[in-house]
């Protein structure tokens, strides 16, 4: 099916869904337990509507914006998430492209099948990037990633801070998750394990990866790297003013999508509070649960400067590489562009705290 022709966040799933085999497509959509977080994220934007302004002239609505000091075409960046070559043979070198096609941001996962140096080339000149940091108990392989990436031309490092390990996801057990062939962790040099009964990436994590962390590797990290770094995974005040405290220059508001802590709070929920006691100290983001255009408007009214996305962009990648990629972000900008200029408002810098309400009472999800 060409591309062009899926119209919301919903035909990218089913297709997802029908075209991708078990395992792989339960990996992604997936989350942790009972999966609680991982509803509610969504659930979250049905719990605030907004509070229109009519009559504002939006002839002209301008959706750029600047995120550490780099231009986005649109408010909307791309999610660290793995092994993007189980979506398309591509893999993260279509990503790439198509962020760099359309002026926005990718955060490359630690576990991409394409290797740093190459995802980098292939956005070409226009291409901005982060990297998505996962500390190795190798302390030498994790300064190698993060001076590869820095030389690559990556503008910043995104520590993940919720994952000491992988949370235990039923399906992936069940499906004795590990990656298909023809797929490896190209900046690792390494592949999963092949377990029946246990998730590959989780064994992998559980041997390679440092669960002892603490606020003192963050120190550690900042002084490998000029570049800026990015704490992801925070969802409390007391956090995100350790994280300011400790020098971050953003934080990203995230509960990795419902796949870590089952029962954490939606990542939505998290933001306002997380805004608040960072008081403009450093830019705040936001991910987990996004699925339309209103949605985004919501996330930047309650304080976000930029929201990200990962799923949506994980299907987009498996209904057609690059063009996929590119089908799914236009949808979400647009739908962007179409409810501001309904509510009211031309500019993101525009965009307010009095242009949402929360609801107090559950209501229909659907
Ligand atoms: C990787 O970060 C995952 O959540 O599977």
């Amino acid at each position: 099916m060409d591309p062009a022709q899926f119209i919301e966040y919903k035909d990218f799933e089913e297709h997802a869904r029908a075209s991708l085999s078990k395992m792989v497509y339960d990996y992604v959509a997936s989350g942790a337990g009972s999966e609680w977080t991982l509803r509610e994220n969504e659930r979250a934007y049905y719990r605030w509507c907004f509070r229109k302004r009519i009559l504002a002239d939006v002839s002209e609505i301008d959706l750029r914006t600047r995120v550490l000091g780099q231009e986005l075409a649109f408010p909307i960046m791309i999610a660290p998430t793995a092994f993007h070559r189980m979506a398309h043979p591509d893999g993260e070198l279509a990503t790439a492209r198509a962020t760099a096609n359309l002026g926005t941001l990718m955060v490359l996962s630690t576990l991409s099948t394409q290797p740093i140096e190459a995802v980098a080339a292939a956005g070409g000149e226009k291409y901005q990037g982060w990297f998505q940091l996962y500390i190795h108990k190798s302390r030498s392989l994790t300064e190698e990633l993060a001076t590869r990436a820095e030389a690559a031309g990556f503008q910043a490092l995104v520590l993940t801070v919720d994952t000491p390990f992988f949370a235990i996801r039923y399906a992936d057990q069940r499906n004795g998750f590990t990656l298909p062939p023809g797929c490896e962790m190209a900046n690792l040099r390494a592949n999963l394990p092949e377990i029946p009964g246990r998730s590959g990436l989780a064994v992998y994590a559980d041997t390679q990866m440092d669960s002892s962390l603490t606020w003192e590797d963050v120190a550690w990290l900042g002084s490998l790297t000029n570049l800026p770094l990015v704490l992801k995974g925070i969802t409390t005040v007391a956090d995100a003013k350790r994280a300011v405290a400790a020098g971050a220059s953003a934080i990203i508001v995230s509960n990795h999508g419902g796949r870590q802590l089952d029962g954490d709070i939606a990542s939505l929920d998290a933001l306002s509070v997380v805004v608040e006691a960072v008081d403009d100290a450093c830019p705040v983001l936001v991910d987990g649960g996004i699925r339309h255009g209103a949605d985004v408007l919501k996330a930047l009214a309650l304080g976000a400067k930029a929201v990200l996305v990962g799923r949506p962009v994980w299907w987009g990648l498996a209904a057609g590489g690059e063009e996929g990629v590119c089908r799914i972000l236009e949808i979400l900008r647009d739908g962007l562009a179409d409810a501001m200029g309904l509510s009211g408002v031309a500019q993101i810098a525009d965009v307010g705290r009095q242009l949402v309400m929360s609801i107090p009472v559950g209501g229909d999800h659907h």
